[in-house]
């Protein structure tokens, strides 16, 4: 890095060694764009223990076995019999402590024929997908409201960048399932219905009407349907 600082000096003037000095001193640091990168070999979490930076204290390398390391939650297909018409089941470090520490996590998405994952964020993850069963329509949008979706069929996987508002919805005849994975163990999930019209204690209507630009029964209807 020296040499090339010092290469720019001699042959640029002042202001672009400055510029380059911002540039390299700007530039976010892949580290910081998911979970860091794992210290040691595996660190089956400690679920007990209290969760720092994302991550759980290790449980002791003796008392780990095989079993640590595998999980079977994603084998029974889940049941779709709510309001929305989906299950989704995590895969990440609560369910599958040995994903601690190691950035990234999966889950299993059943969907009734009609069913909807509503639109929602992952504000620790980016997340990728792959439709295993049936036809869903995958959409995002964009922090400048720019709509990306498509309808995709078995076997073809879609990617949603980090943050960004997105849902599935079910659009074949029959079920469908589709596996999505994060680069984080615990992504979290902001789901944007609840966040706004379910919330304990509930946000006043003075802000909900304002911001939205309806009146007070439309809120209270949404209020309602999703508390
Ligand atoms: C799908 O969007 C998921 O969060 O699993
Ligand atoms: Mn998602």
């Amino acid at each position: 890095m020296a040499t090339i600082i010092l290469a720019v000096s001699r042959t640029t003037c002042p202001v672009y060694l400055f510029l380059f000095l911002m540039v390299v001193v700007l530039l976010p640091s892949p580290s910081l764009s998911a979970d860091s990168d794992p210290l040691q070999d595996f660190c089956v979490a400690d679920l007990n223990g209290k969760p720092s930076l994302n991550g759980f204290p290790c449980k002791p390398a003796s008392e780990v076995s095989s079993d640590d390391f595998f999980f079977s939650g994603f084998t029974q297909e889940g049941d779709t019999n709510n309001r929305f018409g989906v299950n989704v089941t995590g895969g990440n470090v609560l369910a599958f402590p040995a994903l601690n520490t190691l950035g990234l996590s999966m889950n299993r998405v059943d969907f009734a024929p009609g069913g909807i994952n509503p639109p929602h964020s992952h504000p620790r993850a980016t997340e990728a997908g792959v439709v295993i069963k049936g036809k869903l329509l995958v959409g995002f949008v964009t922090t400048a409201n720019v709509f990306y979706s498509k309808v995709l069929t078995e076997g073809e996987m879609f990617v949603i960048p980090r943050g960004l508002m997105h849902f599935q919805i079910n659009v074949g005849d029959g079920k469908a399932l589709a596996f999505t994975t994060f680069n984080s163990q615990l992504p979290g999930a902001v789901i944007f219905s609840s966040t706004l019209f379910a919330t304990r204690p509930t946000i006043p209507n003075q802000v909900l009407t304002k911001a939205f630009q309806v009146d007070d029964d439309i809120i209270n209807t949404l209020k309602s349907k999703l508390s």
